[in-house]
C-alpha cells in the first residue's frame, strides 16, 4: 500500500487543473540529483483506468517520474497528488527482483496471500490463467536464473498482477521485449483494464514498440515533459 497525500513540497498559488478523476497529479513538479536535472517543471496527470506510456530516451527522466509517482522520491519543488490508501499499487522494477534460485513457479507462489484471494484454488487459477495467455504454461519450472530476459519479465508482471492491484506500474528493463512478447504483455494488461480497471503506467526507452499499443504516450526529454497524446507524432 502507497501512502497517499496532496503531498505538498513547495506553496504554489497558481490555479491546479487537479480533478476528481485523477489518481495521480503532478504539478510544476522538478527533481534534482546534486547538478543533474531527474524532472524539470513537469504537469503530468492520470486518470483512473488510464493506460499511460512513458517513453524517453535513457536518461531522459522516466525511471524518476515513476519514483515520485510511488511515493520513493518526493520532489524538490511542485506538488503531487497520489492515490488514497484504499488503492493498491504493485511496481515492476527495472531490475525485475526475481529470485533466480527459485522456478518460475515458485517465483509466483512466493506471493500468495490470502487477503487477495478467498483460496488457494482462486490463486493457482489466476496464475494459470495469466501464464496461459502470455504462452508460458510449458516454461513454469524453468529456474529463474535459467530464464531469458522475455520469460523474467512476463514473471515479474505476473507477480505484480496476482496481487490485484488497482494500478500497475512499471518501468520496463532496457533490453527491449520483442515484439510477440511485449504483445502478450499487453493483452493481460489490456484484459485486465477492461476487467478490472486496472490502470497501467509503463515506462519503455521504446517509443516505437507502444505505439501499436492502446494508450497515451507521454514522452520526457532532459527530464521535461515535451509530449502527451494518443496519437504519436514524436
Ligand atoms: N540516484 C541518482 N543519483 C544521481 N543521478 C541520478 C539518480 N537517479 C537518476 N539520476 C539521473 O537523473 C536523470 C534521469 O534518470 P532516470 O533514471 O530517471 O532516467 P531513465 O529515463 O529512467 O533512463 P533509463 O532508460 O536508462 O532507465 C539521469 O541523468 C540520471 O543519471
Ligand atoms: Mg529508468
Amino acid at each position: 500500500m502507497i501512502n497517499t497525500s496532496f503531498n505538498r513540497t513547495q506553496t504554489s498559488q497558481n490555479r491546479s487543473n487537479y480533478t476528481s478523476k485523477n489518481l495521480f497529479y503532478l504539478e510544476d513538479v522538478s527533481v534534482k540529483f546534486g547538478s543533474t536535472v531527474g524532472l524539470s517543471h513537469v504537469q503530468f496527470s492520470v486518470e483512473r483506468g488510464e493506460i499511460v506510456f512513458i517513453t524517453g530516451v535513457s536518461g531522459a527522466g522516466k525511471t524518476t517520474l515513476l519514483k515520485v509517482l510511488a511515493g520513493d522520491i518526493e520532489p524538490d519543488s511542485g506538488r503531487v497528488k497520489r492515490p488514497d490508501s484504499t488503492i493498491f499499487i504493485s511496481q515492476v522494477f527495472q531490475d525485475l527482483r526475481v529470485l533466480g534460485n527459485l522456478t518460475c513457479r515458485d517465483n509466483l507462489n512466493f506471493c500468495y496471500d490470502p487477503k487477495f484471494y478467498n483460496s488457494r484454488k482462486e490463486f493457482d487459477k489466476d496464475i494459470m490463467e495469466l501464464a496461459r495467455i502470455v504462452g508460458i504454461t510449458d516454461r513454469l519450472d524453468i529456474k529463474m536464473k535459467n530464464a531469458n530476459g522475455g520469460l523474467k519479465q512476463k514473471i515479474a508482471i505476473i507477480r505484480a498482477l496476482l496481487s490485484r492491484p488497482d494500478i500497475i506500474i512499471c518501468d520496463e528493463p532496457t533490453s527491449s521485449l520483442d515484439s510477440e512478447s511485449a504483445r502478450k504483455i499487453f493483452d493481460i494488461l489490456n484484459l485486465y483494464n477492461i476487467k478490472r480497471k486496472l490502470t497501467v503506467i509503463w515506462a519503455s526507452h521504446n517509443k516505437e514498440l507502444v505505439k501499436q499499443f492502446s494508450g497515451r504516450i507521454v514522452h520526457l526529454d532532459g527530464g521535461k515533459l515535451v509530449y502527451s497524446g494518443h496519437a504519436c507524432f514524436i
